[in-house]
């Protein structure tokens, strides 16, 4: 879902999470900041779904071990190769049906989004060499942890053993020296907030709800874009492991991005994105984004937005049609019919649906106001609710659904509007 700031994406979403509820009753999980979702989890919650809500902030107690499964490696050494030379970039032109996950590209993608950030320059300055020390250190850090008996490979057990290799004297000098100062580098991931989130064992599993509200808080904020990128990762590894746990069940999962320009923004995880979005169709789990700025997808993430199957295109201006051009090949019948799309506040915004499975089809997005109640987030929106909540004293909830009450009565006394729309 794409359009910019104030289209109506985290609303359509709403409305699309309370639809597949209602049709599909998938296992459904929510990724996104600032709340959008919370009062749609509430009313989830009141129909009798099993809701949780997960919200990282200082003190909580989330922890998204970025090496998790690095214990795994061991179980499929044979299949695990060092060499950066002989393994074929996560992006690179692998065909859609790319057979199995390749665990230590993705493992070194977390280890370098801790060392570089993902930032450029910082990539640049990373050799072949030192990313096939970063591997060797992974492996190692899951040798050691398997000898001592424990469960989990945790980051400073990756950068010790970085440090290990920059201590051993049988390797050339520059490299010890860049494993040193990779481990160093890393070791800002071990304590304070980053600690908390990423140096710890992983929890006991999420529990098993119907719902999972994941919102990504603090991390959302300026200066944690490297923080935000290895949570992301984190995330979408715990939820493609329940998603593998349960791939045999007829129950579909469905995991949906709001304001994923946030987090993909960051070059590194485009090709991680397009590894978990192959394997997740195969274990039967549907990846939604919702994006404003089209702008801020790296060219790397061109992979990842040819695969998705649908588009839908909400009141996007002319730059921003430009911008999607950059990843999706438009006609000019396309292009006319993106800048065709008209809003009307309170009514209704208009949008184009691409797919490779059907012609481009402009639509009329009306979004029933229960989901408009709940996708309220502007300043001004949340006084309003607060206000009908100290008038009935209500819950926050139950002042959503008088809120969509009144909409309702407006548009019908008006006698324009939705209902002709
Ligand atoms: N289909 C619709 N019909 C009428 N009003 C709508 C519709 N969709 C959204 N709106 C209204 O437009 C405003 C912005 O909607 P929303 O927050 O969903 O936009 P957004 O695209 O998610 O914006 P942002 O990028 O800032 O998150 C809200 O006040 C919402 O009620
Ligand atoms: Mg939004």
């Amino acid at each position: 879902i794409v359009g910019p700031p104030g289209a109506g994406k985290s609303a359509l979403l709403n409305y699309l999470a309370m639809h597949w509820m209602a049709v599909h009753r998938p296992r459904l999980f929510i990724i996104e900041k600032g709340g959008s979702f919370s009062l749609l989890g509430q009313h989830f919650e009141a129909q009798g779904l099993k809701v949780v809500r997960i919200t990282i902030k200082p003190g909580a107690d989330v922890s998204l071990p970025p090496f998790a499964d690095a214990l795994k490696l061991l179980d499929q050494e044979d299949r695990t190769r060092l060499a950066i030379d002989q393994v074929p970039e996560l992006d690179a032109g692998q065909d859609d049906e790319a057979s199995e996950r390749d665990l230590m590209a993705e493992l070194e993608i977390a280890a370098r989004l801790m060392i570089t950030g993902g930032e450029e320059r910082e990539e640049a300055r990373l050799t072949r060499a030192d990313r096939q020390t970063i591997r060797e250190a992974i492996l190692l850090a899951a040798r050691c942890v398997r000898r001592l008996g424990g469960e989990q490979v945790l980051v400073e057990d990756v950068a010790n053993a970085l440090d290990a290799i920059g201590m051993d004297e049988s390797r050339p000098i520059d490299l010890r020296d860049n494993a040193r100062k990779n481990a160093a580098a890393m070791r800002l991931f071990t304590d304070g907030l980053a600690g908390r989130l990423f140096n710890r064992p992983g929890s006991a599993p999420w529990p098993d709800a119907d719902v999972t509200i994941l919102d990504v808080g603090v991390l959302a904020g300026e200066g944690y874009q490297a923080e935000l990128a290895v949570a992301y990762i984190g995330l979408m590894n715990r939820i493609c492991a329940m998603a593998e746990a349960r791939q045999y069940e007829q129950r579909m999962s469905i995991v949906a991005t709001d304001e994923s320009h946030v987090i993909t923004r960051n070059p590194l995880l485009a090709p991680y994105l397009v590894g978990v979005v192959k394997m997740a169709r195969k274990l039967g789990l549907w990846a939604w984004f919702a994006t404003q700025n089209m702008a801020d997808f790296p060219d790397a993430a061109a992979r990842i937005l040819n695969a998705l199957e649908w588009w839908l295109c909400l009141a996007m201006p002319p730059d921003e049609i430009e911008q999607l051009a950059r990843f999706r090949t438009l006609t000019d019948e396309q292009k006319g019919m993106l800048l065709s799309v008209q809003k009307r506040p309170g009514l209704y915004t208009e949008g184009v649906l691409l797919s490779k499975a059907m012609a481009p089809a402009l639509f009329r997005n009306v979004v029933p106001p229960l989901a408009l109640a709940f996708a309220q987030t502007e300043k001004e929106e949340k006084a309003a609710r607060r206000a009908v909540m100290l008038e009935l004293g209500c819950s926050e909830l139950e002042a959503a659904y008088e809120i969509a009450r009144r909409m309702q009565a407006q548009v019908s006394s008006s006698g324009t509007g939705r209902a002709s729309a």
